[in-house]
């Protein structure tokens, strides 16, 4: 980065984080009574937009008097965080937060290892706060178990201006007219489509593809009902097919790329788009680029009425020291204040998981996420992600992963036979 560009970068970073200092100001001020304790955090938010984000948790709880002890474990999509956790739980010493998405918050439930935030809940009134899509998978038989950060839309293309206009060609709004600026973009000496081959990226893909061709009722029946018919039938297997034929948009480099390594060749202009989440946005907006100018956003083609969400939560384990679990119910109480939400929001790049926040300070692409969240949930055209552990439960997950990066890595395996598979493996979780 150029001088110029650091202080600009810094400015707009600085910019973000005022709101936050008024509220740490603001904050500061109830720190006497509270009782210092330490929450030691796991997460993986290890990229440039992803630490800047989670740095401002690790600000706010210090505000308050507590010590955030960080468990960064690097890996997109938290793989290598959750071995790590297991086997942090395993040897019965789990850090005292974890981020747990989805299902998964259930399986460690049913371990009796999370403690219960029902009366942070209650004081601060979740249950008016939250969705009830969001607040369901937040509780434990009942009990709230974990608190949510944010909501991420997966189904995103995100792309480098510069670069369509160079080869001149428009951002695809089909499979069609993605192939064909495939070839233009090729030919004026682009990489199409930046991509990591890593099991959850080559998912995160597919499950886009397989909603755009199927729809909102065929991945719910595929993907949360597993069921076989459907993870068998010819949708799928076009689904399959088309997923395959992206390779054809993607460089040799590929193999065991970081995500945000991909999405640094769209802001560098060496390729013109990424289909990831919105964490993408978080990448462009720590390289202090605008949305609608300096990249644009637009949902994966033929996926603009549907939704798949990604929720990022932190569950509690339950501890025995007084101190520690107040530092670690203060932390889940400071994690739907508005201002954090905002601020933490705006440099992950996701929508705030309450849904009563001005949205004025947002960019377009977060605004029209937030919309399109909303007509989704009333147009039932909402749904969880396969790759971010929102679907299925983790061994099921698992061996969903293998089958669709197997798949797209071997050439001899053809579409039906990776249909197959899937359906197979969906019967053992039956
Ligand atoms: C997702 C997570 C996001 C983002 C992404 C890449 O699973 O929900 O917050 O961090 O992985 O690491």
């Amino acid at each position: 980065m150029t001088t110029r560009l650091r202080s600009i970068h810094s400015r707009s970073i600085r910019s973000l984080r005022r709101p936050l200092a008024v509220l740490v100001a603001a904050a500061g001020m109830s720190m006497s009574t509270a009782q210092a304790g330490e929450v030691e955090v796991l997460h993986w938010w290890t990229s440039g937009g992803e630490a800047q984000a989670v740095g401002t948790l690790r600000d706010l709880l210090e505000s308050e008097g507590h010590s955030w002890k960080d468990f960064a474990v690097a890996g997109g999509a938290g793989d290598s965080a959750m071995t790590v956790l297991k086997s942090r739980a395993m040897s019965g010493n789990p850090p005292s937060a974890a981020q747990i998405n989805g299902p998964e918050i259930q399986e460690w439930g049913e371990l009796g290892l999370l403690g219960n935030l029902d009366d942070v809940a209650a004081e601060e009134n979740w249950d008016e706060l939250l969705s009830p899509v969001v607040a369901d998978m937040m509780r434990h038989d009942g009990h709230y178990v974990a608190v949510p950060v944010n909501v991420h839309r997966v189904n995103w293309m995100w792309a480098n201006p510069a670069v369509l206009e160079d080869a001149g060609v428009e951002i695809p709004t089909s499979w069609d007219e993605l192939f064909a600026a495939g070839d233009a973009l090729r030919e004026a000496g682009y990489v199409p489509l930046a991509h990591g081959g890593q099991p959850w990226q080559d998912a995160t893909v597919f499950e886009t593809v397989a909603l755009s061709l199927g729809g909102a009722d065929f991945y719910r029946q595929a993907f949360v009902e597993l069921d076989q018919d459907t993870l068998e039938s010819d949708t799928m297997i076009e689904a399959l097919e088309t997923f395959k034929r992206l390779r054809e948009l993607m460089d040799e480099g590929m193999p065991g790329r970081d995500w945000n390594l991909a999405t640094r060749m769209v802001i560098d202009g060496q390729a013109a788009m990424q289909i990831m989440g919105d964490w993408a946005k978080g990448e462009f907006t720590a390289a202090d680029m605008q949305a609608g100018s300096d990249y644009l956003c637009a949902p994966v083609p033929g996926t603009a009425d549907d939704f798949i969400f990604n929720i990022d939560s932190f569950a509690m384990f339950q501890l025995e020291d007084e101190e520690s679990t107040a530092a670690q119910k203060t932390l889940a109480r400071l994690i739907l204040q508005p201002e954090f939400q905002k601020t933490f929001n705006q440099l992950k790049g996701s929508i705030p998981a309450r849904t009563d926040l001005d949205m004025s300070g947002f960019d377009s692409c977060a605004q029209r996420s937030l919309d399109d969240f909303k007509a989704a949930s009333e147009g039932n055209t909402l749904v969880p992600s396969v790759a971010h552990r929102m679907a299925m439960r983790s061994d099921v997950q698992g061996a969903f992963f293998d089958i669709i990066t197997n798949y797209f890595n071997d050439e001899s395996m053809t579409a039906e036979q990776a249909a197959q598979r899937l359906s197979q493996a969906a019967s053992l979780a039956l």
